[in-house]
């Protein structure tokens, strides 16, 4: 006989809950692909990427890693450092824009992999902003107490629909993941404010417009290699400044700072000319920002989260801190999150 299914959580009554990341963990691939190597597969050079992006270099997953893999061993990572079991985990949420297949979500591969049996999962759809919407979903869920450890991600296998012979885009991508477990500390620092938005109206700008419902592959369309990113390079470059400058100063407000008070901006990882002309808006000196694209390139959904493990890791936050998150991508949707450390 089928058991009952176990009644419905509810919102609770009781005050909202501080929420703390309490571990963070990232995982790069080994394979280093260098801007002379790109040389070598199209017309570009290390000169025009580094000056135009400030690229050096991206990892590139192996042929047979997936997206969920890197996942995991970012998740480890960071359930080590949160000295957290699988079984404590009740929400895996995965941001990501590669999913190991379209469905099962990503999550759900990952906690095949960790065993975390007592996890609800889901993909979060957000492209580069989607390791802050992740952290909000995580923040809500755990300060209305329906949890209490959620495991976020951010992962992507962006070799997998990297066009690599277009130089516009093939230059910019790489793979990685980067993950933080979540979870109330009574008396303690944590999330003070989290800023969502999106602009649907942009969304030919920054896409892969093939494989899906609305164009799927057929033999016939399949030399336009649909499939992979498309980008208006100079059109996103403008709205990702403008939208990340004004995220950063909602998520600021809503926390009752300054950019004085912010000990470190962990900016998405696109272009540091982007992070340049934002640094220049907020009038703060470029050593305020975290900065690790010259290594790995822009990896979506991972970046923000690679560079905040990075920074904790090697000291760059202290407890304390008030540090500034904010992240764009392709929707267009854009995200901040101001914590205290
Ligand atoms: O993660 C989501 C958000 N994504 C972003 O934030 C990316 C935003 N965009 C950018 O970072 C920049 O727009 C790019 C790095 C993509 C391009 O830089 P740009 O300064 O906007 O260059 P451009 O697209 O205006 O191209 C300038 C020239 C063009 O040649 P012509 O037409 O002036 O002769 C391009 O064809 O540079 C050429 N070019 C290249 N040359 C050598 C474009 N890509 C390359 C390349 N190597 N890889």
């Amino acid at each position: 006989m089928r058991s009952s299914p176990p009644p419905p959580q509810r919102r609770s009554s009781k005050p909202r809950r501080t929420v703390s990341i309490i571990g963070t963990g990232s995982y790069a691939p080994e394979r280093i692909l260098t801007n002379r190597e790109l040389e070598q597969m199209v017309d570009t050079s290390d000169e025009w990427i580094r000056t135009r992006t400030g690229i050096g270099e991206r990892r590139i997953a192996a042929p047979n890693e997936s997206t969920s893999d890197m996942a995991t061993a970012a998740a480890l990572a960071a359930m080590e450092q949160a000295q957290v079991s699988a079984e404590e985990i009740d929400l895996i949420i995965v941001a990501t824009v590669t999913p190991d297949t379209a469905f099962p979500a990503t999550a759900c591969w990952v906690q095949k992999r960790l065993g975390a049996m007592r996890a609800a999962c889901f993909d979060v759809s957000a492209a580069c902003a989607g390791f802050l919407y992740a952290l909000e979903i995580a923040q809500q869920f755990i300060s209305t107490h329906v949890y209490n450890t959620v495991l976020i991600i951010g992962a992507e296998k962006l070799s997998a629909i990297t066009d690599w012979t277009d130089r516009n885009t093939c230059v910019l991508f790489g793979d990685g993941a980067g993950a933080a477990v979540l979870r109330n500390r009574p008396n303690s620092h944590g999330v003070i404010s989290t800023y969502m938005g999106s602009d649907g109206t942009f969304t030919d700008i920054l896409i892969m417009p093939g494989g899906g419902s609305r164009c799927p592959i057929t033999p016939e369309n399949l030399p336009e290699r649909l499939n992979t990113i498309k980008m208006a390079g100079k059109e996103v470059y403008k709205q990702a400044v403008t939208s990340m400058f004004a995220a950063a100063n909602r998520a600021l407000e809503d926390a009752g700072l300054k950019y004085e008070d912010i000990a470190c901006v962990i900016p998405h990882q696109a272009n540091i000319r982007i992070i340049e002309a934002i640094a220049e808006r907020m009038r703060l000196p470029m050593d305020k920002f975290y900065v690790n694209l010259d290594r790995f390139g822009n990896t979506s959904a991972a970046a923000v989260a690679m560079a905040l493990d990075e920074a904790h890791r090697n000291q760059r936050i202290k407890i304390g801190d008030y540090i500034l998150l904010v992240v764009f991508g392709g929707g267009l949707t854009w995200a901040s999150s101001v914590i205290q450390w």
